[in-house]
Parts: C-alpha cells; sequence; structure tokens
C-alpha cells in the first residue's frame, strides 16, 4: 500500500504560470505524482453543479484547493517530494468577505424568496419596529476521524474504495467519473466513519476521488489520509450567515411581522449551498407563528474553501435570526424572553400553519414548555437571578429557554427512499445490509433493534453489515437526521417480505400434518426465536430450525427492501408545500455565570427536555442530544474561525480553535425525554434526532447575552453576535459601560 497526499494551493487567487513536476516524480520512494492533466475522466468533484474543479488546472480558486496528488511508500517522502514540486503562481484580486462579495454583486445563484401576508404593510401598521443584523459564524466539523479513504485498484477496471463517506454512493459515483469508468466498476465500502456531522456528506468524495486517482495510475492500493490542519485548510465549513431584519410587534409582544434578508458565504463553489438556504429559510420561524413574513435569500460565491453541511444544515442560521428578534422583543418590552416565545408559539388548533404553506402538526411545543418551566423551576430561577446580579458587580448570570422546531425530511424530496437487503442463514442468523452509513450515530444498533425485533430474535443474531454500495445501490447520503426513519422501514421492509415467504411455507408444514383447523399465514407470530401459530400455540417451530426446513422446501431466504417517504412533497419555486414528514421538538433552558472582568463564561445549568417519539433507543438519543447540544455550544461561544487577508486560514489546529471539551459541559445538565409522545410518521413511533438538538444551544447563547445586558441593568440592548467568545463578551461589555445611561428611544416604525 502507498500513501498519498495531497498538494494544495497556498493563494486564495491566483493562475499557475507553469509548473514542473518532474524532480517530485524522481525523489526517492515516489510512485506517482499526478496534476490536472493526468487525470482520465473529468476533472469535476461536482456531479451536479459541475462547478468544482478535482484538480486545479490553469487557475486556483482558493487556498486549500488541491493542485497535485503524490503517492509515495511512506508519508515522509511524499513530503520530501512536495517539496520538490515547481510551480510559478501569479496572484490575482481575491474577494474574502461576505460584505466584499456583496458589494461586488459575486451571487452564486439566483435570488429566493418565500412569503406570506404582507410584511411591509403590517410593518408600517406595527406599534414597535427593531431592525437589526446578526452575523453568524463558520464553524469546523471536527469529527475526530479526518477525511480518509483507501481505494484498491481490482483487475480490469475495478476499484473500491474504504471511505469514510456519507453518502457512498455519490462517493461511488465521483470516483468513476475522475476514472473514466461507469458505476458498476467501482464499489465503495464504509464500515463506519469517525464523525461527520455533514462534512462527510460531499466533502469525503473528493478525498475517495484523489486516493482512486492515485491508486488508478499507480496499480497499487492507495491510502488518503488528510493531517488535521490539512483537514482543516482544505474542507469547507459552515456556512456564515449576515442576516438582517426588520420585526414588528404589538405591546404584548406578539410578533406581527418579520421581513428577513439571509446572505450566505458559500466560499467557492456550489456543493450544497442552495439546500442549506433554503432549511435556513424554512427554519427562520423557528417555533413561532409570524403572520406576515418575508424570507429573501442570497448566496454568495467567495475564495474560500467551498463551505457545506454541518449539522442542522442552515437551520441553525436561519432559528439564530427569530431567536435574535424573540430575545430583542422581550428586552424592548421589558419582558421576560421565556413569556414571549410561549406567546409566540404555533397554535394547536390556530396559528398552525407555517410561512411556506405547512400545517405544524402534533405541536408539542405548549407541552414541552409547560413541563421544562415547571422542571427547571424556570420562574424561581429568574428571581433568583435577579438577586445575585443586584448584589454583584463583577458577577453577573443570565437565563433563557429557547424551543426547538425542525422539520424532518431531505428538502429535496426525491432523496427520501432507503434500501436494504436482507438474508437469513440455515442457522437462524441474519445479516442486514443497508443504505445508511453509521458515523457514530448509533444507526446500525437502531436498524440491528428493528430487524431483530421484527423476528423475534435477540440482537446477537442479527448483524448489519458495512455500507456497500454493490449490495444496495443508488442511495441518498446519511443526513438530513433521516438515516433511520428510512433505512429502518427498507430494512422492515426486506424483513416483511421473508416472514411472509416463510409464514406460507410454515403454515404448509403444519397443515401437513392432518389438523382439523388448518393454519393460515396471517396467524403466525415471530417471537422468542420461535415461529408459531397464535391461534393454535401448540403448531411452533424453532426459528433456526425453520431456517433448515426453508432452504429444505426451497424458499429464498434472502430479500431486498424498499422505502419511499410518503406525503411529503412542495413547490420549490413558489416556496409553498410539504417538505417535511414531520417536526421534530425540543426545548432548553440554560443558566450561565459570566465574570465581567474576564468575559469568562461558566455554564451552571443546562436543563432539556426533547421529543424522540417512542424512544428506539434511550441511550443513544440521550447521546445524540448531549452532543447535539455541545456541538452547539462551540459554534455559539468559543469557535471561532479566522483567515488573515489573504485568505489563508489562521486556525487550522486545536491550539488556536477551541472546541467544547468534557469539562466544558454544564456542571448540572439534565436532559429529560418528552413522554408519550408517539410519532406515527416513523418507525415503531420514534422520532429523528440526529440535527435538532444542535439548536438547543441557543439557550446558552441568549442567557450570554441576558448576563452581559445585566451589566447595564438590561436597560440598553448590547451588541450581540454568533460567536460570543470572551473577546466578543468583554468588547459588548466596553459598549455597554461607555453607553449613555438612558435608554435608546424606540426606533420609529
Ligand atoms: N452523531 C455522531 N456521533 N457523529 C456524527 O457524525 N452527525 C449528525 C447526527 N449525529 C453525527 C451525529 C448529523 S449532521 C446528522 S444529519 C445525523 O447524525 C445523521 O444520522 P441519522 O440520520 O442516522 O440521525
Ligand atoms: N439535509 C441534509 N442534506 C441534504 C438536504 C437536507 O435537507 N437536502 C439535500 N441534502
Ligand atoms: Mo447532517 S448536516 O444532514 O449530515
Amino acid at each position: 500500500m502507498l500513501v498519498g497526499r495531497v498538494v494544495y494551493s497556498p493563494h486564495a487567487h491566483a493562475r499557475i504560470i507553469s509548473h514542473n513536476l518532474s524532480k517530485a516524480r524522481l525523489s526517492p520512494g515516489v510512485a506517482a505524482v499526478l496534476s490536472s492533466a493526468d487525470i482520465p475522466g473529468d476533472n469535476q468533484l461536482n456531479p451536479v453543479a459541475r462547478d468544482e474543479r478535482c484538480l486545479a488546472a490553469d487557475e486556483v480558486v482558493c487556498a486549500g484547493q488541491a493542485v497535485y496528488l503524490i503517492a509515495a511508500e511512506t508519508d515522509a517522502q511524499c513530503r520530501a517530494a512536495e517539496r520538490l514540486i515547481e510551480v510559478a503562481y501569479e496572484p490575482l484580486p481575491a474577494i474574502l468577505s461576505l460584505d466584499e462579495a456583496i458589494a461586488q454583486t459575486r451571487l452564486l445563484g439566483p435570488e429566493r424568496t418565500m412569503q406570506r401576508g404582507d410584511a411591509d404593510a403590517a410593518l408600517r401598521a406595527s406599534p414597535h419596529v427593531i431592525r437589526g443584523e446578526l452575523r453568524t459564524g463558520a464553524a469546523e466539523h471536527w469529527y475526530l476521524e479526518t477525511q480518509a479513504s483507501l481505494a484498491v485498484p481490482g483487475e480490469g477496471s475495478e476499484m473500491t474504495v474504504h471511505s469514510s463517506s456519507q453518502n457512498p454512493t455519490e462517493t461511488q459515483a465521483v470516483v468513476a467519473e475522475v476514472l473514466g469508468v461507469k458505476k458498476k466498476d467501482v464499489v465503495v465500502e464504509v464500515r463506519r466513519i469517525g464523525g461527520g456531522f455533514g462534512g462527510k456528506e460531499t466533502q469525503a468524495n473528493h478525498v475517495a476521488a484523489w486516493a482512486a486517482l492515485l491508486a488508478g495510475a499507480t496499480r497499487r492500493p492507495v491510502k488518503l489520509r488528510l493531517s488535521r490542519d490539512d483537514d482543516m485548510i482544505i474542507t469547507g465549513k459552515r456556512h456564515r450567515f449576515l442576516t438582517c431584519y426588520e420585526a414588528g410587534f404589538d405591546d404584548d409582544g406578539k410578533l406581527l411581522a418579520v421581513k428577513l434578508e439571509l446572505n450566505s458565504d458559500a466560499g467557492i463553489a456550489t456543493d450544497l449551498s442552495f439546500a442549506i438556504m433554503e432549511r435556513a429559510m424554512l427554519h427562520s420561524d423557528n417555533a413561532y407563528f409570524v403572520p406576515n413574513m418575508s424570507v429573501k435569500a442570497r448566496v454568495w460565491k467567495t475564495n474560500l474553501p467551498s463551505n457545506t453541511a454541518f449539522r442542522g444544515f442552515g437551520g441553525p442560521q436561519g432559528m439564530a435570526a427569530i431567536e435574535t428578534i424573540i430575545d430583542r422583543v422581550a428586552r424592548t418590552l421589558g419582558k421576560d424572553s421565556a413569556e414571549i416565545r410561549r406567546m409566540n408559539f404555533y397554535g394547536i388548533e390556530t396559528n398552525n400553519v407555517t410561512h411556506y404553506g405547512q400545517t405544524v402538526e402534533r405541536n408539542r411545543l405548549q407541552t414541552l414548555y409547560e413541563q421544562l418551566v415547571s422542571s427547571s423551576q424556570y420562574s424561581a430561577r429568574r428571581k433568583a437571578v435577579q438577586q445575585f446580579n443586584s448584589a454583584h458587580e463583577f458577577e453577573k448570570r443570565g437565563l433563557a429557554l429557547t424551543p426547538v422546531k425542525f422539520g424532518i425530511a431531505f428538502t429535496t424530496t426525491f432523496l427520501n427512499q432507503a434500501g436494504a437487503l436482507v438474508h437469513i442463514y440455515t442457522d437462524g442468523t441474519v445479516l442486514v445490509n443497508h443504505g445508511g452509513t453509521e458515523m457514530g450515530q448509533g444507526l446500525h444498533t437502531k436498524v440491528q433493534q428493528i430487524a431483530a425485533a421484527e423476528l423475534g430474535l435477540p440482537l446477537e443474531r442479527v448483524r448489519v453489515s458495512a455500507t456497500d454500495t454493490s449490495k444496495v445501490p443508488n442511495t441518498p447520503p446519511t443526513a438530513a437526521s433521516s438515516g433511520s426513519d428510512l433505512n429502518g422501514m427498507a430494512v422492515k421492509n426486506a424483513v416483511d417480505t421473508l416472514k411472509s415467504r416463510i409464514a406460507d411455507a410454515v403454515v404448509a408444514m403444519f397443515n401437513e400434518q392432518s389438523v382439523s383447523v388448518p393454519s393460515r399465514g396471517t396467524d403466525i407470530v415471530f417471537s422468542n426465536e420461535t415461529i408459531f401459530d397464535s391461534l393454535h400455540p401448540e403448531r411452533k417451530m424453532g426459528f433456526a430450525e425453520a431456517m433448515g426446513h426453508m432452504m429444505r422446501r426451497q424458499v429464498s431466504l434472502s430479500a431486498t427492501g424498499f422505502f419511499r417517504m410518503p406525503a411529503i412533497g412542495w413547490d420549490k419555486v413558489k416556496g409553498v408545500g410539504t417538505p417535511f414528514r414531520y417536526y421534530a421538538f425540543g426545548m432548553g433552558v440554560s443558566e450561565v455565570e459570566l465574570d465581567v472582568l474576564t468575559g469568562a463564561v461558566t455554564m451552571i445549568r443546562t436543563d432539556i427536555l426533547h421529543d424522540v417519539g417512542n424512544s428506539i433507543n434511550a441511550a443513544i438519543d440521550r447521546g445524540q442530544i448531549e452532543g447535539g447540544f455541545i456541538q452547539g455550544v462551540g459554534w455559539c461561544t468559543t469557535e471561532e474561525i479566522k483567515w488573515d487577508p489573504e485568505g489563508h486560514l489562521l486556525t487550522h489546529s486545536p491550539d488556536t480553535y477551541k472546541i467544547p471539551t468534557a469539562r466544558d459541559l454544564p456542571i448540572d445538565f439534565r436532559i429529560d425525554l418528552l413522554k408519550d409522545a408517539p410519532n406515527p410518521n416513523a418507525i415503531f413511533g420514534s422520532k429523528a434526532v440526529g440535527e435538532p438538538p444542535f439548536m438547543l444551544s441557543f439557550s446558552v447563547w441568549l442567557a450570554i447575552k441576558d448576563a452581559i445586558s445585566a451589566v447595564a441593568g438590561h436597560r440598553i440592548e448590547p451588541e450581540f453576535s454568533l460567536p460570543a467568545t470572551t473577546e466578543a463578551i468583554l468588547l459588548s461589555i466596553e459598549k455597554l459601560k461607555t453607553a449613555p445611561r438612558e435608554a435608546p428611544a424606540p426606533v420609529p416604525a
């Protein structure tokens, strides 16, 4: 096996005037040095938008863009060869921020709008109006396993790629395309991923394509695993957003109108930017009914690596805007923000239709609110926070409750499908394969549970094998939190097929023993490792024994399964319809303590109540809630991506980029699953849980704002953005200290 290496652009934008690879090619241990001229197929990584080269040709368009590939016996030899590559760049002007992209109107595609009612007229008629802009930051996925692929050439044009990909089918397509072969020749296998978080929905394809090109050129297996620094420099991040907002509300705090303009930094190429912006637009209401709403969205192009999917997929960026609005409404009126939130929640019978026309069914916001306000002792703690703050000058506490309503389904509707392949062997054990990938979210465990429960077998009789494009083809990525909803159903479908075949054969066997009342297939039950007739329980057979009979009776014990999500669909052009199968709901209350002199924040306590329907696996679901929440806290607080003025990433390792660690968890961390809340629209009454808890971190973010606001006695609206780093907090406090003591006059409508 050879080791692969990517040589990437040091410039944000430059022309490649000339290069000479001959010295590098002769360097010890080197088997191949490739440039774009050596790609046998298409020099393209994006199968749809086709705007992302596999290797730069005559121009580089961002720092970190792949230009050359090296394969050698060792990593050290790769690095030595890299130093021998001679290349002359002519730097060109680069656009490195949203503001510059907007000033130069570098739109990546057409603007989109969604609206309901007449926001302008309603704003004019509103007793109170607030305006502002909110910036939310980029973020690094920080999957513990960096992007990695092992490509193994087979005979003829065969290529097998072991990839850390959330999207094996697309990895297969991209590998086939760069190699100039067909999909039948390429197998992508994913045993498990050391974390993806959306960062491997498209961009794992790139590493797989590079490894496959090197394997194809050398005819030897090549493993390419990015170092942490290279991974952070080369791959895309969460989209930065700049959102301009206007909101009108009445004296009670009821929203009358909201007008939003969402701007995202796509980086240099399309990737998933439009789908991400769409989800941002579809979540800019979060949990609130806004009678007059207008959302305008623009996706901007900059000379930075193409930004990509990241847990929440634009949802967090859209929700941050409306949560900021609600928070400001409360501050403007001098009311508790939790009360303003409750007042604006979607209703059960009325006010229950979103700005894009989907009815919010089985709305659990009120239930969650009542239970959480009580279990977290919100009111008593609000008073305690006030007392604490009046007694302390240099420490201030803040408290915030925030809701989450998150739509479940790919908004690209056709992606809501899944396939499975289930084999039963004659010893009564079961091998399950499905199109989803395991990335730590516990999908394979849930699928194993589903298959075992349906067949009446203990877990250890069922194995879920590695995801493999040659076993289950044409699958969507494991994303949009819908992995278990989709694949669980496909596996159940395959198991149902097998059970009905087995039941028919078992009935025939029972009835051969000259019974007076014959058994019927529909009465056959699979339970406790036995198969029996529920009307004649004495007619029974051990599961393993029965499988032996199946083989002898020539019954096929292998079946495929398929699932397509019903009852969804929407008009993307008009922005109206039912993009989601259902909503996941959650709510969090966080209390923080702020050191006013240093800006340091301690998370004192967080209470979360989350709706996972009838949980298939409560331990996994709690893990997802904890992990999603704390990953969101990182985005909201300490994780700050910085580039230098030439577009080089400054924060490319853990010494400059701070993700939360075990010590950053709330000191008192309480998670509860909502009880008695079955979901009729997913497997076993469960609910998707992968992404929604991420956005519960807004409770921490806004608790920090609440603590800052206490510094000036809640008389002045603090400056606030996301992430609320220590630095940002201190600057905001400084502004409050020097601001005039009077509250600013309300902005006239
Ligand atoms: N949990 C772990 N441990 N690792 C991950 O990479 N990805 C998240 C979430 N939870 C992730 C995770 C994201 S972005 C999604 S979309 C879902 O898991 C995907 O898996 P699911 O659809 O099976 O929930
Ligand atoms: N979520 C995640 N990935 C996606 C989506 C989505 O809604 N649509 C297309 N890819
Ligand atoms: Mo998740 S961002 O949909 O992979």
